[in-house]
């Protein structure tokens, strides 16, 4: 056969990718394990840590294991973990008082951290839902119909304070009431607390993959029948322009980062916040876009880690300066 004429094109955009080393070179987004921040769920029981079974490699800690899990975490790169308390049944109630106890799960697992391993930042989860025997991440109205939004800013501020004296770095307030960053910002100014951040979830969709989480931290009540529903405060998926404006008022109530969550499904979101505001971003691979990854490779229908560093390089690409992730670890390990 007679090799045939080059053809005389102007640009050949393959000249970019023919090696390796000129595909590193041109590479214009990379994860690293310094990007990430680890979900970490505890309990008060103590003894071995027990799996949560819809997020095949996460598991729930006891004080003791969690503090292994931290030093870990912290020799393979990773700098910022989020705690996720799972609250025994017993000390639920409709208003979730137990947030507000200084010597709660969460403050003494800080307190505990932070001797054990004083360089990683703490960022601790401000909404009611793990505390309230109903679920929602606030207290409800008189008429128990809706979540009260003013009483619920109350609790959280107050929460807010706890976590920060307890030794917080970033106070992250999930609950997604109106006004809640800027009462936040004022306690924790109040009580001297200024170096406290606040990442807030700005861009939180009333999303279905939240599910395992909600099975992690025991979040559903049993009294309910199916998918507890929080469209009264999260955003509908269905809104961009909505979310920006969310955005923006989180912004100009002070909060130091944004975050928008889910992540993957949610990419146009983050990528359009990313042109908006010059505030660092976050996004929140949450529980069902692991859940969804790790099926599937359990399967033998996805290669894991691929489909996850393909995953984490998208929300990165699309705009978000870190990622919570449940991928920290391994992400962090085979990067090491
Ligand atoms: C609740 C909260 C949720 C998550 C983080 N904080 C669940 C919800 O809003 O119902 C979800 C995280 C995940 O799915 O990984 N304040």
């Amino acid at each position: 056969m007679q090799t045939p004429q080059p053809l005389f094109l102007p640009r050949r955009m393959r000249r970019l990718r023919r090696t390796p080393g000129t595909r590193a070179l041109l590479q214009e987004t990379r994860v690293t394990a310094n990007d990430l921040v680890a979900p970490l769920f505890v309990r008060a029981e103590s003894g071995p840590p027990d799996p949560v079974p819809s997020m095949p490699g996460v598991h729930r800690f006891g004080l003791d294991d969690l503090l292994k899990e931290c030093v870990e975490l912290l020799t393979i790169g990773i700098r910022a973990v989020a705690l996720f308390p799972r609250i025994a049944p017993q000390l639920k109630d409709p208003h979730g008082a137990e947030a507000l106890n200084s010597q709660g799960l969460i403050p003494q697992t800080i307190r505990a951290i932070k001797q054990e391993c004083p360089a990683l930042q703490i960022i601790t989860d401000i909404a009611l839902d793990p505390y309230t025997s109903h679920g929602h991440d606030g207290v409800l109205d008189f008429e128990g119909n809706e979540v009260d939004n003013d009483l619920t800013v109350n609790s959280l501020a107050q929460m807010a304070v706890i976590t920060a004296k307890a030794g917080a770095d970033w106070v992250a307030p999930s609950d997604m009431m109106d006004g809640r960053v800027g009462a936040i910002r004022k306690a924790l100014d109040g009580a001297g607390l200024i170096g406290t951040g606040i990442l807030a979830y700005s861009v939180k969709f009333a999303s279905a993959y939240y599910g395992p989480f909600r099975e992690a931290v025991g979040s559903q009540s049993p009294a309910a029948s199916g998918y507890l529903d929080k469209q009264t405060y999260q955003l509908n998926p269905a809104n961009s322009r909505e979310s920006l404006q969310e955005a923006k008022l989180d912004e100009d109530e002070g909060a130091d980062i944004l975050m928008v969550k889910p992540a993957g499904p949610y990419l146009d979101v983050l990528a359009r916040l990313r042109m908006q505001t010059g505030l660092p971003l976050a996004a929140y691979q949450v529980s069902g876009e692991y859940a969804q990854i790790q099926a599937a490779a359990a399967n033998g229908w996805l290669d894991l880690k691929s489909t996850r560093d393909e995953a984490l390089l998208a929300i990165k690409r699309a705009g978000a300066d870190l990622i919570l992730t449940y991928f920290a670890k391994d992400f962090a390990r085979d990067s090491s």
